[in-house]
């Protein structure tokens, strides 16, 4: 079957076998098939940080999990569970509407619950581990559930141990917040402090702060209904403070975040600073008002996109000397 109602890069590739999962049962019946089929497995959330280079020899495994209980609940906090195929920004608005702090800054990111501690999700000065309690994930190899803490999870910058040690090994299946009815606001962000003050917002709230967040998101990044992408396609690279100050020399007004091991620097800025802002080779590009995210216009080609990635890569790194990692996963 096409994959493309599947990935959000709205990319045109086939996977050999297709199924989605609604219960642990059909989770470990589809990994059995696969066992006696001997083909591997590729498990997909929402799909909204992939990029599909070709078709898959896999059965693909969509999860739908879904459900949302009250672990726990007493007058400051409470641990709500998740299912992993719970849509991201569905279950931000539903914590919302129920007065839950601690998700707002995380609004509108594409992509599925399940997903979301995978790579340690982040924005706007929040990240997933900041919320996250416990989750839950089956053994492909036992085809057993167990329960991971955030230690366990080793979460860090877009990384957690299921994209390394533990990587193909587990599925997620549910997710359990810690969230506050007491909210602590999170706007250090400039962009934050300055669309509240456009809104006219005079008394900040959780719901003021998603709605600033919303804003901001669709300013800047293509809504992948409309223009195929995965969001930023690089990690925002960590240099040395020598390395940052060599920059600076050329371009006075490079932006910096200090870090314990360097400065960070987005991405983004080093792309355009490339010249590959708003460039277009036929079907594919690069974001006209953010140079992070490679996007896909309808036709494009997954080959075309890694290609262009690649070219980017090189000539960031002949500019700047600076290595830029892929954030998006590779199929
Ligand atoms: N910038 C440019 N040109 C561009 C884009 C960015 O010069 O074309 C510079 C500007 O100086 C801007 C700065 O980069 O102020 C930061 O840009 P932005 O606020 O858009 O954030 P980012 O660092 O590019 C990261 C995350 C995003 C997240 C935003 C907001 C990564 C890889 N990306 O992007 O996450 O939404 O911060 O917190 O860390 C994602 O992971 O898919 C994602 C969208």
């Amino acid at each position: 079957i096409s994959l493309k109602p599947y990935n959000s890069f709205g990319l045109d590739k086939k996977a050999r076998f297709f199924t989605a999962v609604e219960s642990i049962d059909d989770l470990r019946e589809a990994l059995e098939f696969a066992n006696r089929k001997k083909i591997s497995v590729i498990i997909l959330g929402g799909g909204s940080n992939i990029l599909l280079t070709k078709d898959l020899e896999a059965l693909v495994i969509k999860i739908d999990l879904k459900g949302i209980h009250v672990l726990e609940e007493n007058d400051e906090s409470l641990l709500v569970e998740v299912g992993a195929g719970e849509v991201w920004h569905e279950w931000v608005q539903y914590a919302i509407k129920n007065n839950w702090a601690g998700l707002e800054n995380l609004s509108l990111i594409p992509g599925t619950v399940g997903a979301s501690p995978m790579q340690n999700i982040g924005a706007y000065g929040v990240e997933v581990q900041d919320v996250f309690h416990s989750l839950k994930a089956f053994n492909r190899n036992t085809l057993s559930v167990e329960i991971f803490t955030a230690e366990q999870c080793e979460f860090g910058y877009r990384e957690s141990v299921f994209k390394h040690k533990l990587k193909d090994q587990y599925v997620i299946c549910s997710v359990t917040f810690k969230l506050s009815k007491e909210p602590i606001f999170q706007t250090e962000y400039g962009a934050i402090r300055e669309t509240l003050k456009e809104m006219n917002v005079t008394e900040t709230t959780i719901q003021a702060i998603s709605e600033a967040v919303v804003k901001i998101r669709q300013s800047k990044l293509p809504d992948p209904k409309v223009i195929g992408n995965a969001g930023s396609f690089f990690k925002n690279p960590t240099v040395d403070f020598e390395v940052y100050e060599e920059i600076k020399k050329s371009y006075p007004s490079v932006p910096g975040y200090p870090q314990e091991q360097g400065i960070k620097i987005p991405a983004g800025w080093l792309i355009e600073q490339a010249g590959w802002k708003g460039f277009k080779k036929g079907q594919i590009g690069v974001h006209d008002k953010q140079a992070l995210v490679l996007v896909n216009f309808g036709e494009g080609d997954g080959k075309e996109i890694a290609q262009l990635a690649s070219e980017i890569q090189k000539s960031v790194q002949e500019k700047f000397g600076i290595q830029l990692t892929p954030e998006v996963n590779f199929l």
